[in-house]
């Protein structure tokens, strides 16, 4: 396979999209060792509840599995991904949280959601909303299959520190707060909050970087 470091920064912008074969599992490492810290400070914000059934859109390698399984007792874990590799990795990570029933996976997009009405009490995605070039269909579902009451939160780019190969061409659609916001309240959420949120990351290159995400709250 080509190394990650041969990867032009385009190429590399459309591995993290919609992730495919050895190099897609290369790069969804290398993000996941760069944001595992801030995003298990994030899943530790969900406010879990013993019992509860989460959904996680855009889960990626699936190493947030346990992390998540962890907040309370009795949690059920779905995970949504369009790329089946992904979908093929998370299973083989998560292979013994699947057969004793508590995590399952499946291959769909935030567009499509495979479920029914009001199935979860959580949705969350990280890393992910800043691919939706229709949010407004993204955040309906997610409003769709949430329960009354449930919680979705959502940490993306932020497009003030957003790295250069972040641009529509390559699958990136950056949005500001407002229209967040918007967004979700278009959709039927209410209690929305868009948080800036500082954090340390990893850049391609190896280097640390400062940058900033929105961390958004809302309720259905
Ligand atoms: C950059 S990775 C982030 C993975 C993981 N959340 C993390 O933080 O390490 C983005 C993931 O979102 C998935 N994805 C992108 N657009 C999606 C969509 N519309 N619906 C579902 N999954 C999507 C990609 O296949 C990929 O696995």
């Amino acid at each position: 396979m080509d190394s990650i470091e041969s990867l032009t920064p385009d190429e590399w912008a459309r591995q993290l999209g919609n992730p495919k074969g050895e190099i897609g599992l290369a790069v969804v490492e290398k993000v996941y060792e760069s944001n595992s810290k801030s995003s298990v400070q994030a899943v530790a914000t969900l406010g879990l509840h013993p019992n509860d059934h989460v959904l996680e859109v855009g889960f990626g390698n699936g190493r947030m599995v346990p992390e998540v399984l962890k907040q309370a007792e009795g949690l059920r874990y779905a995970g949504l991904d369009l790329s089946p590799t992904m979908v093929a990795e998370a299973e083989r990570f998560n292979g013994a949280l699947v057969t004793a029933g508590q995590a399952s996976f499946y291959l769909g997009s935030a567009e499509h959601m495979p479920f029914p009405d009001r199935l979860f009490n959580c949705i969350f995605s990280i890393g992910v909303a800043h691919f939706w070039s229709t949010p407004s269909l993204a955040l309906s579902e997610s409003f769709r299959v949430l329960r009354p009451g449930g919680l979705s939160m959502i940490g993306c780019l932020h497009p003030r520190t957003a790295p250069p190969f972040a641009r529509p061409d390559n699958g990136f659609y950056l949005r500001d707060a407002a229209e967040w916001e918007a967004l979700h309240r278009a959709a039927g959420f209410v209690h929305v909050q868009v948080e800036e949120v500082k954090t340390q990351q990893i850049n391609a290159a190896g280097t640390p970087v400062e940058r900033y995400i929105f961390k958004i709250v809302a309720h259905s």
